[in-house]
């Protein structure tokens, strides 16, 4: 039996019932289809694939065209999950053309449901226009990474009432331009859960506590792939680069002794056809 493809509305529906969005990010053809198989509600094609995949230091330096790349082989891998393609550094910021031109081509080359680009109110004008063109968009606030330089590094954001309120009013902002959900990353739990009671767009949660309509992890850390650093609010359910490793050494140290491939991997011929070669 075909899966049924979670929609907008479905999303919705999850915040008024009061069930909890699961997203994960997958950068390729094989986490999709899994991600898919576990019936996560969302994926988010992160522009973490610059750190995770491509081994860049930041996201800033991901391109268009590597996003669209590893889009489509998520989209080729899930059928069930609704897709987010995350707009990179500056493929939004130059004009509203430019932002819609951009988030077309998730859809259109790629296959994604809706795209997610990073920033607050300033970024609405850009939100309402490409919803306006027809791609929903799924916001982001609080620590915005492509931007972390301007925010004085990965730090936590909205720690003080100013900013809080100020960030509140950024998620306001937003739903009313028309995001149909809205990433929240680092921030105190306090404020997430205040932003979650005051919008009634689904808001997902990194670093924002439980009271986020739903939650997303980074796929490398989750599952153990990712050694350069390992921030405060992850949670690693399975170790996996140990396991990779020693699977790796023990296939070199097989292969070096002539262990493998064993009879049971090789394709047998007849002495008798040997013999007449
Ligand atoms: O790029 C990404 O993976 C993200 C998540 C951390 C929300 O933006």
């Amino acid at each position: 039996m075909s899966q049924k493809k979670m929609t907008i509305a479905d999303l919705q529906q999850k915040k008024a019932a009061g069930l909890k969005i699961t997203m994960v990010t997958a950068y390729d053809y094989p986490t999709a289809h899994l991600a898919d198989q576990a019936k996560i509600d969302t994926i988010l094609v992160g522009d973490s694939l610059g750190m995770v995949v491509l081994g860049y230091d930041t996201t800033v330096p991901v391109s268009m065209d590597e996003m669209i790349h590893h889009c489509k082989a998520v989209c080729r891998g899930s059928k069930g999950s609704f897709i987010i393609g995350d707009m990179p550094f500056m493929s939004y910021q130059v004009s509203i053309e430019r932002a819609i031109e951009n988030a077309g081509r998730f859809i259109k080359e790629a296959g994604c449901d809706s795209v997610k680009l990073e920033g607050g109110r300033e970024m609405s004008p850009v939100v309402r226009a490409i919803v306006d063109a027809g791609i929903p968009v799924c916001a982001h606030i609080g620590l915005t990474p492509q931007t972390a330089t301007k925010l004085s590094g990965f730090r936590v954001q909205g720690k003080d009432a100013e900013s809080g309120r100020k960030l509140i009013e950024d998620a306001k902002a937003l739903e009313t331009a028309g995001a149909f959900m809205i990433v929240m990353e680092c921030i105190p739990d306090l404020l997430a859960a205040r932003i979650t009671k005051t919008l009634t767009i689904p808001t997902i949660g990194i670093g924002a506590g439980k009271d986020c309509d739903g939650q997303v992890l980074v796929y490398h850390d989750l599952v153990g792939l990712f050694e350069r650093f390992t921030p405060k609010f992850v949670k690693q359910y399975v170790n996996l680069a140990p396991q990779i490793r020693r699977a790796l050494s023990e296939y070199k140290k097989e292969v070096e002794e002539g262990v493998f491939p064993g009879a049971e991997h090789s394709f047998a011929m007849s002495a008798e056809e040997a013999e007449k070669m």
